[in-house]
Formats: C-alpha cells, sequence, structure tokens
C-alpha cells in the first residue's frame, strides 16, 4: 500500500465526470488499498478516486463505524434533510455549511463486483452524498450556504 496525493481545488480532474468500473483488476485493487491508507492518514471520513487524480467510480468511507467501499454507487432514495458543518480533504482548512438528505439508499458493488444496497443516515448519509457528488465533479463549495470557514487544526 502507498499514500496517493490529494489534488486540491483548482486541479481540473476534480471538476470531470468519472468513468464507471467494469473489473475489478489488481491496479483497481491497489488504488482501493491506496484510498484507504491514504483517508485514514489524513483522518478524513472519506475519499474519492478523482481525489487521487482517478477519474473512476470509487469512493471509500469511514466515519468511525467500519469501513465501506462503493464502485459505481447511485443513490436510488433519500429523505429528510440535515444541515451541517462539511470539510473535504481537497480544500483542507476549510469547512462550510451544507443540507444534504438525513437519509439515503445506495447501490453499489464491492470489491468482489458484487452488487450491494445500504441504507444510511446522518453523517454516514452525508458522506455518502459528498463523495458521489465527487464522481460527479461537483465539490461542497458548489452547495455551501454561506461563506467558508476556517478550520483550526490541533497539531498532532
Ligand atoms: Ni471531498
Amino acid at each position: 500500500m502507498a499514500l496517493r496525493t490529494i489534488r486540491v481545488m483548482g486541479d481540473d480532474i476534480l471538476r470531470k465526470k468519472c468513468r464507471e468500473v467494469k473489473e475489478v483488476t489488481q491496479r483497481i485493487e491497489t488504488l482501493i488499498d491506496d484510498m484507504f491508507e491514504t483517508m485514514y492518514e489524513s483522518n478524513g471520513v472519506g475519499l474519492a478516486a478523482p481525489q487521487v487524480g482517478v477519474l473512476k467510480r470509487i469512493m471509500v468511507i469511514d466515519v468511525g463505524e467500519e469501513p465501506y467501499l462503493f464502485i459505481n454507487p447511485v443513490i436510488v432514495d433519500s429523505a429528510g434533510e440535515q444541515t451541517g458543518d462539511e470539510g473535504c480533504l481537497s480544500l483542507p482548512g476549510k469547512s462550510g455549511v451544507v443540507t444534504r438528505p438525513d437519509f439515503v439508499k445506495v447501490r453499489a458493488y464491492d470489491e468482489n463486483m458484487e452488487e450491494f444496497e445500504l441504507e444510511a443516515e446522518g453523517l454516514l448519509a452525508r458522506a455518502i452524498c459528498h463523495e458521489c457528488d465527487h464522481l460527479e465533479g461537483i465539490l461542497y463549495v458548489d452547495k455551501v450556504e454561506g461563506e467558508l470557514e476556517n478550520v483550526e487544526y490541533d497539531e498532532e
């Protein structure tokens, strides 16, 4: 496994639409491992492939419950509303208020290309929406309500 460089806002690749994954090759397996490692190393709760420069529909999420991998995810149902702070590893040091559904049902494929569905609420639902947006070239700044804030980091 290896850490990958996270692309930051201003990089054109973050604005491109990602392509579907047809098959999980060795190369994609390595990409997925690297995405998890890069996300954890950066203390993020989610990471989408374009953020490491790969235009494929792959995203990883861990909001502190368990690691989730989504290949070719589609949000098939959503309900409710939540308004809260959001951040993104591609906008280091910033956060902003975004309204998202409070519940989503997502359909995706796992590392064996087996289809699954997951129902999520709260922070996990927010993370799924945020990462799915990345696959379309959408950043949370496109949806932010008000100004971006600067986030103070604790040096570890
Ligand atoms: Ni993000």
